[in-house]
């Protein structure tokens, strides 16, 4: 399995700051909001990841993650020359998965929870025997923002639909997917929603309707943010100070993965850790090789 991260987008719910920065580039707490979505990839041990970015924002984005090597990652990158929907990043991707399945997730949600690595393990393995698509659920409060799916008593998925008027549940469909080799296929079969775009829930429909669908309903325990807009962005960043000062360890720190995944010596780390020496996030790494933590 690969990993794809869509950070592409115009973030227009975050105007007027990203008009001419790119969203995914901004500071949740103490990191580049990237960092969190790509964190997942890389406790997941998928070491293969292409970023989907914008033309503008390409350069930006290389030379923060330049080709991985230095934590352990292979890291390529595409172009999405439009918005024209997260379906259409399965299209961008083609390519890259070369008929792998994949692991998909949008460079604006950050997750957080007792238990999250193991559940997405199993996710995992789940697609990679048994094919389809695995998503999950999430409980929210405004579910017209969202994608939306409904259950009947049994826990099966009646439907999915994209931020519907009059929402049939209050689970939301979080932004990050499993999805076998047919996911590129069946994105190219998506046509534009009256927003004007190939909806990522276009795709799982399709797979609904194939009978090729799970849903694994995140509970209580799970923190789930769509940084996009100016008070989940916040809230977002109020989260991950929260739970870092609570606990002086990271979350979404990559170096620290990299390392405790063992992909990284103490001494590359010690290296990465140098030109950062000075800010509470170097002195973390520093900490972690001389490990004081
Ligand atoms: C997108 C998806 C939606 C999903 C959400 C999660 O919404 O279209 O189905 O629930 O991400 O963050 P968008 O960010 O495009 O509004």
């Amino acid at each position: 399995m690969k990993a794809v991260i869509l950070a592409g987008g115009s973030g227009t719910r975050l105007y007027p700051v990203t008009q001419v920065l790119n969203k995914h580039l901004l500071p949740v707490y103490n990191k580049p909001m990237i960092y969190y979505p790509f964190s997942l990839s890389m406790l997941l041990k998928i070491r293969e990841v292409l970023f989907i970015v914008n033309e503008e924002d390409l350069g930006a984005f290389k030379s923060l993650f330049k080709d991985g090597s230095h934590i352990g990652m292979n890291i390529q990158y595409k172009v999405q020359k439009k918005p024209n929907g997260l379906a259409e990043g399965l299209i961008i991707a083609e390519e890259f998965l070369n008929g792998d399945d994949v692991f998909y997730l949008l460079g604006d949600n950050i997750f957080f929870g007792h238990d999250l690595i193991s559940i997405l393990t199993q996710a995992k393995k789940d697609v990679e025997l048994n094919n389809g698509a695995y998503v999950f659920g999430y409980y929210v409060s405004d579910p017209e923002r969202f994608g939306i799916v409904e259950f009947d008593e049994s826990g099966k998925v009646l439907s999915i639909e994209e931020k519907p008027k009059k929402p049939k549940s209050s689970y939301a469909v979080v932004g990050m997917y499993f999805y076998d080799s047919e996911a590129t296929k069946i994105a190219k079969t998506v046509k534009p929603s009256h927003r004007g775009e190939l909806e990522i829930t276009s795709v799982n429909e399709e797979y609904l309707n194939r009978g090729k669908l799970k849903v694994k309903q995140l509970g209580r325990g799970f923190a789930w943010f769509d940084a996009g807009t100016h008070d989940s962005f916040l809230d977002a960043g109020e989260f991950v100070a929260t739970i870092e000062k609570k606990t002086g360890l990271m979350i979404g720190c990559i170096e620290e993965i990299a390392y405790s995944n063992g992909w990284i010596t103490k001494e590359e780390l010690l290296r990465l850790a140098e030109p950062l020496k000075k800010t509470g996030y170097g002195k973390y790494l520093i900490k972690l090789a001389r490990e004081e933590i």
